[in-house]
């Protein structure tokens, strides 16, 4: 008994001998949590109140009653997040973020954030850069429910999974930086709801998506920021409300279409960044002339037509104006440095003043403009010189020479004046002709969204034709051609004649003539594919160098493929000498990555529709080049009404067109399946005569490959001479590709990305001979009434043709941007 009461009386001298030490709820819980997460607070003194003691990082309410504050960056945080920091129920805001480029006492935090679950009045969370994706499978749910969130930052945290739709339940959040995440797409359209928001970071996650219009809801928002974000699809033009907006960020995305008309009423706007995107709208003077707008950068996109004049300060308040790497036109802008300080323009199309009133065009692609590596190589894919000008240097597609300005502009607006008035009569005859056959359709419009000055009806107008491509006259033509003699021919279509040309300097050309002419309203249409296909520029796409649209003809002029076109070589005796297993793999590749960038570029996609052999043509290097596409492919989004016929060839036609009636770009991946399996087997997708019941190549490989093996199927022309294991991925490729239903099909990217390392893997054998000339007597290639119009009265060619190349259509709707 005695030994029980000293040890209470000591205990109470104890005490009484500290009198400062009074312990709090808040601070053994803070204590706690330091131990917990392993964090050295020397100023957090055990005993003692957190509200009276100058605890570092603490900070409490007015009243010294509760923590309410407290700050752990870089504070060498380690583990989860304590059960004990959910006591402090008062805490309204919490950093346990690692300042940026610190690397210092760094914070580690892991675990599942569940701990905060009871902090109800926390308004800040700061946990940007901690590792908490290596500990969750998905959004830390807690967060959702701190209804009095006003600001979230986790950034830079590799969190995992959808994007955190549930965020949408924080009615109170103004700031939300959630950039550089490994989220999923979509971007809820839901975020639509957050109307307090302010300030909007989710940049750096893939989404794969486009932006949804419903952002623009949010009219408090000063600061929008998407970059990283494989974003596609256009600039939505509800951004427009956007009155607070400060700050755009949407750059290296895939974003496509021109920035909007709506975009004039965002009067608050200090930055615009879009650079490294597929933009190919026009540069609107209003742009520049934002009153607030002091960065503007659209460096490495595809806009293209003259812009400013002037850019100065009577024109705009930029400070940094970035346009270089983009295809812009018309004279080089005269841009004030003192006021604008930094100004790019280089890589774009502009004429400078040359000497003696002559002007230089130069469209240089320079090394620098990355994003165009994709589309460019050393040769292929530099925009075609003017007139009169060569390429100084392939590597960075530089032109030379001059150009006399002042003939050419007012030629160009007598041959439009004096066609307008010609052909009317002519076209009354010829859509009605048409019109027997083919129906309206829906197709992208370019006009509308594009090209401010050109309108339908708009027939008097000069046009604002493409800069990257040359008009020529008919003279110029008839005299390439000797007047479209019988020895220029080199082949015919469906679209009519096609020929090759000699040119000044040595150059030769392919002239393709539209059999039939044509209406004023096929004119403008002709006119804005025109425009379309001068923008698409790839390796392994025919280079559209030039037109003519003069009188009712309409002739389109490309680079010419000495090597002809796939569907001879293929076929020839001598095929398995030229086209070697390793060459067939090569074309294989070069077509997909063709069809690849023609359905990335543009959004609606550009579907070519007729994919086959006779429109792959090859190069003076056997390079492989998609031919015939962009022109009047219609979007699949807007093929709602379907009343035509689409273009097509039996064998390679999407068989899903006849229930679903559409096409789309798993069309395209269909018929690439079939071009795989000719490039493999040596066979025509259609062949009665040797194959009987299984005439349909798909029908006769499938069993084949399944019970036999790759042998079985593989060109005898090859005679053995092929890599089993490569042709066997292609071949279940190519049935992949050409699955009946399109939901099974793959993308072509996703062809790419799986047919690319084959090339890399691959031990090319013996050199190849590259200079193959085409020895006519070799089976020469026809169209053999591949047509699925066979049986019109017009005769199958050149009903085909309109169909598929229907430079007379005259239905238009809108492009959706979007
Ligand atoms: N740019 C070119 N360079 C060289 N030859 C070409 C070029 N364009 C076409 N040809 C040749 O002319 C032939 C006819 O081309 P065209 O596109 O008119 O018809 P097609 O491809 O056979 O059928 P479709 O009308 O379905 O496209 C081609 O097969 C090819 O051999
Ligand atoms: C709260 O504590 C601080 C010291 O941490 C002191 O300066 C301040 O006067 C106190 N305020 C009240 C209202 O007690
Ligand atoms: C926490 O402290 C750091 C500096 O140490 C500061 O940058 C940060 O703004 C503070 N956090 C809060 C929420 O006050
Ligand atoms: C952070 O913690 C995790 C899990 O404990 C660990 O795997 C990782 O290596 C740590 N990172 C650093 C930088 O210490
Ligand atoms: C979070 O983690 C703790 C311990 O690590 C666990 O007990 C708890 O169930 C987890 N909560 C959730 C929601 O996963
Ligand atoms: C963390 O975010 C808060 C806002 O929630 C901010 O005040 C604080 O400065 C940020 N911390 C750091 C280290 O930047
Ligand atoms: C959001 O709130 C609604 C009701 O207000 C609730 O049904 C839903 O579960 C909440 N979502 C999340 C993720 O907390
Ligand atoms: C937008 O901000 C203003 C001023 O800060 C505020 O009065 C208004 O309530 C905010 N709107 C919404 C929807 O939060
Ligand atoms: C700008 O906003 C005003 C008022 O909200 C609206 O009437 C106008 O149509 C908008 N302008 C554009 C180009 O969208
Ligand atoms: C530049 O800003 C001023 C206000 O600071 C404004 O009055 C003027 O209109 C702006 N200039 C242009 C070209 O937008
Ligand atoms: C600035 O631009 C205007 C046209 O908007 C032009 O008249 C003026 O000459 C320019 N000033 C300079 C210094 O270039
Ligand atoms: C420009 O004109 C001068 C005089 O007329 C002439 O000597 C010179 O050769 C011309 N230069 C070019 C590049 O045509
Ligand atoms: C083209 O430009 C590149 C880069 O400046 C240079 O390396 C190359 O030698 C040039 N080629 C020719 C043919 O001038
Ligand atoms: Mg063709």
């Amino acid at each position: 008994m005695a030994h029980q009461l000293w040890l209470l009386v000591s205990a109470l001298v104890l005490l009484s001998s500290a009198p400062t030490v009074v312990a709090t709820p808040e601070g053994d819980a803070l204590i706690q949590v330091a131990k917990d997460w392993q964090t050295s607070q020397p100023s957090w003194l055990p005993g003692t109140d957190p509200c009276k003691g100058g605890w570092v990082g603490v900070s409490c309410d007015a009243q010294n009653i509760s923590v309410i504050s407290l700050n752990l960056t870089n504070a060498n945080l380690q583990g989860p997040v304590p059960m004990a920091i959910g006591s402090l129920t008062s805490l309204q805001a919490l950093d346990i973020s690692n300042i940026k480029y610190s690397s210092q006492n760094l914070n580690n935090v892991t675990g599942n954030l569940s701990a905060l679950a009871t902090l109800q009045n926390l308004q800040n969370l700061n946990a940007s850069r901690q590792n908490l994706g290596l500990t969750n499978t998905k959004f830390p749910e807690v967060i959702q429910t701190l209804s009095n969130l006003r600001s979230l930052t986790m950034d830079h945290a590799l969190l995992p999974g959808p994007f955190p739709v549930g965020l949408t339940n924080l009615t109170k959040l103004e700031v939300m930086y959630l950039g550089n995440n490994s989220f999923t797409g979509p971007i809820p359209p839901e975020l639509g709801r957050m109307t307090t928001l302010k300030e909007l970071t989710i940049w750096g996650s893939n989404y794969n998506c486009r932006l949804p219009p419903e952002l623009g809801n949010l009219v408090n928002l000063t600061y929008l920021n998407c970059n990283r974000c494989f974003l596609w699809g256009g600039l939505p033009p509800e951004y427009g409300k956007l009155k607070n907006l400060q700050r755009m960020h949407f750059y290296k995305n895939t974003l496509t279409g021109p920035i909007p008309n709506e975009y004039r009423n965002l009067t608050s706007l200090v930055e615009l960044r879009l650079e490294s995107n597929n933009l190919f709208g026009s540069l609107e003077p209003w742009v520049i002339g934002l009153p607030t707008l002091d960065l503007l950068n659209l460096n490495f996109n595809q806009m293209y037509k003259s812009m400013p004049p002037y850019i100065n300060r009577t024109t705009t308040n930029l400070t940094q104006f970035l346009v270089k790497c983009n295809y812009f036109t018309g004279r080089y802008p005269i841009v004030d440095a003192a006021s604008i300080p930094t100004s790019e323009l280089d890589a774009n199309c502009f004429e400078n003043p040359g000497v003696n009133g002559t002007l230089d065009v130069q469209c240089s692609r320079e090394l620098s403009c990355i994003p165009f590596q994709n589309y460019l190589n050393s040769n292929g894919g530099c925009p075609p010189c003017p007139k009169g000008q060569y390429i100084a240097n392939q590597t960075l597609c530089i032109c030379f020479g001059d150009k006399t300005l002042s003939t050419k502009k007012t030629s160009i607006t007598a041959i439009v004046g004096g066609v307008v008035g010609g052909i009317v009569a002519l076209a009354a005859v010829a859509l009605l002709l048409i019109c027997l056959w083919i129906r309206r359709r829906k197709k992208f419009d370019l006009n509308h969204d594009f090209f401010y000055t050109v309108r339908d009806g708009d027939k008097d107008e000069p046009w604002e034709q493409p800069k990257g491509v040359y008009r020529y006259t008919l003279d110029d033509l008839k005299r390439a051609t000797s007047n479209f003699s019988k020895e220029h021919e080199i082949g015919s279509g469906g679209f009519g004649k096609v020929f090759s040309g000699k040119f000044p300097g040595n150059k030769t050309l392919a002239i393709k003539r539209a059999s039939i002419s044509t209406s004023a309203n096929g004119q403008t249409q002709f006119r804005n594919e025109v425009l379309l296909l001068s923008r698409l520029h790839h390796k392994n796409l025919v280079r559209l160098e030039g037109f003519c649209d003069e009188n009712d003809l309409q002739i389109l002029v490309y680079e010419f493929m000495r090597n002809g076109n796939l569907h001879n070589h293929l076929f020839r005796k001598s095929a398995g000498k030229y086209l070697n297993w390793y060459k067939r793999l090569e074309i294989a590749v070069q077509i997909a990555q063709g069809l690849e960038y023609l359905h990335s570029f543009a959004d609606p996609p550009v579907i070519h529709r007729d994919v086959k052999p006779s429109n792959i043509l090859l190069d003076d290097n056997l390079v492989a080049k998609v031919a015939d596409f962009g022109i009047s492919k219609e979007s699949p989004e807007l093929h709602t009404h379907v009343s035509t016929h689409p273009a097509g060839t039996i064998g390679y036609f999407d068989p899903e067109y006849f229930t679903t009636q559409k096409l789309t770009t798993a069309s395209d991946v269909y018929s690439y399946g079939v071009v795989l399996l000719e490039l493999l087997t040596g066979q025509k997708v259609i062949d009665h005569v040797s194959r009987g019941e299984e005439y349909n190549l798909i029908k006769w490989v499938e069993p084949r490959l399944r019970d036999g093996g790759i042998d079985l199927i593989v060109d005898p022309k090859l005679e053995g001479n092929y890599s089993r294991e490569i042709f066997q991925q292609m071949a279940e490729l190519a049935l992949h590709c050409s699955a009946s239903e399109k939901k099974d099909r793959p993308t072509m990217k996703a062809v790419v990305i799986q047919l690319e390392p084959l090339l890399q893997e691959a031990d090319q054998p013996q050199p190849t001979t590259h200079m193959v000339w085409i020895d006519p007597s070799d089976s020469t290639y026809t169209p053999d009434n591949e047509s699925i119009f066979t049986g019109s009265t017009t005769g199958s060619s050149s009903n085909h043709s309109f169909s598929i190349h229907s430079a007379t259509e005259t239905h238009h709707s809108t492009f959706d941007p979007r």
